[in-house]
């Protein structure tokens, strides 16, 4: 067995539902997860309840975070159209802004101009502006980069236009970059008569065009991959309708090796996608003697009871996939080590090992 060594990943887009959904995900669960994942740094999203609107809410949650996070976290402020004079005094404790676009889980939404505007305005320059933006939003998206010149990041891009339209932009010179969720590259919307409410989430699966579209531009539109881990639990997935959102901290990895081993893209193609990108783009920290060790060739699959998400389900149960995380280290700290028998044995990281970013 030869084992490789790359760089402790990135994931920019998770959900860990603190505070108010600790039934579906906490900080700890959330980070066991990320860990067992190759994760050791991940941003976490504003759609909780309450939301990570304004000052008091961001540093109660930082403070939570510091006493139960396994790995490092930051935390991105919400945009609200009622708390637009609050903008600049979030930027500190936070490691951007997320604007929602399009209608998504939780009450955060902006879709009116005046408010769009006064974002871009109010938001520091030095901090990135990160949009959950589907068709037509990302068009506003680049038009707003264009016009304030400054960088934003698209979430989770999905459709063959709005990669083509990013693409475009990016030709222009302009300062956008994007991300797309594995399962996004890996499913279609042919999958959800088989995985009925567990394949709902926003933006939804797409056409088969619009998968091989973004494959196309694995090794050069885009420029993350992240999970949008976004964790419900199964009761509350058979509702109806159900939450949208798939957890992906711990299927990421081994399906992105898996197309590394079926030659679609590169490992150092890969490690850029993961871990370099994620980093340079959001201005991360480095995390000094951190790494994971994977074996590209272990075949495997995926299943339920392995998973260390609260929520203890996953799309992608039953796929066959090649490469494993084998283990985790954060700063010189063995966190995660898969090879040890018994699943409770795995995870070696106590509650408070990670650090709250910035
Ligand atoms: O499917 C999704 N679930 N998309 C989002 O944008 C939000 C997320 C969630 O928070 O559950
Ligand atoms: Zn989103
Ligand atoms: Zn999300």
């Amino acid at each position: 067995m030869t084992l490789l060594k790359l760089p402790g990943l990135a994931d920019i887009h998770t959900h860990l539902r603190t505070p108010g959904g600790e039934h579906k995900e906490t900080f700890t669960t959330g980070t066991a997860a990320a860990l067992a994942g190759g994760f050791t740094t991940i941003l976490a999203m504003p759609n909780t309840h309450p939301p990570l609107i304004d000052r008091s809410i961001i540093d109660q949650t930082r403070q939570k975070a510091q006493l139960a996070i396994l790995c490092d976290v930051g935390l991105f402020a919400g945009a609200s159209a009622h708390r637009l004079d609050d903008l600049p005094g979030l930027a500190a404790g936070t490691v951007g802004l997320k604007i929602y676009l399009n209608d998504t889980f939780g009450p955060l939404r902006v879709d009116d101009l005046p408010t769009l505007l006064a974002c871009f305005r109010r938001w520091p320059r030095h901090k990135l502006i990160a949009m959950h933006a589907e068709g037509q939003s990302v068009a506003v998206g680049i038009g707003l980069a264009a016009a304030f010149r400054r960088p934003v990041h698209f979430c989770h891009i999905s459709r063959k236009t709005e990669i083509e339209l990013i693409a475009a932009a990016k030709q222009q010179g302009l300062p956008v970059t994007c991300e797309v969720t594995p399962h996004h590259l890996f499913l279609t919307r042919g999958d959800t008569d088989r995985l009925g409410p567990l394949g709902d989430m926003r933006p939804r699966l797409a056409e088969p065009e619009d998968v091989e579209a973004l494959w196309r531009h694995i090794s050069t539109t885009i420029d993350c991959i992240a999970t949008d881990h976004a964790p419900h639990t199964l009761a509350e997935k058979q509702a109806d309708p159900p939450p949208p959102g798939v957890p992906g901290l711990e299927t990421a990895l081994p399906l992105m090796l898996t197309a590394v081993h079926q030659g679609r893209l590169s490992l150092d193609r890969l490690v850029e996608l993961m871990a370099t990108n994620p980093r340079r783009i959001f201005n991360l920290p480095p995390q000094p003697d951190t790494f994971i060790e994977v074996d590209p060739r272990a075949r495997h699959v995926i299943s339920s009871e392995n998973l260390f998400t609260l929520c203890g389900w996953t799309p992608f149960a039953g796929m066959t996939v090649t490469g494993r995380l084998v283990r985790t280290v954060l700063r010189g700290q063995t966190v995660f080590d898969a090879n040890r028998p018994q699943k409770s044995q795995r995870l070696l990281a106590k509650p408070g090992t990670g650090k709250v970013l910035p």
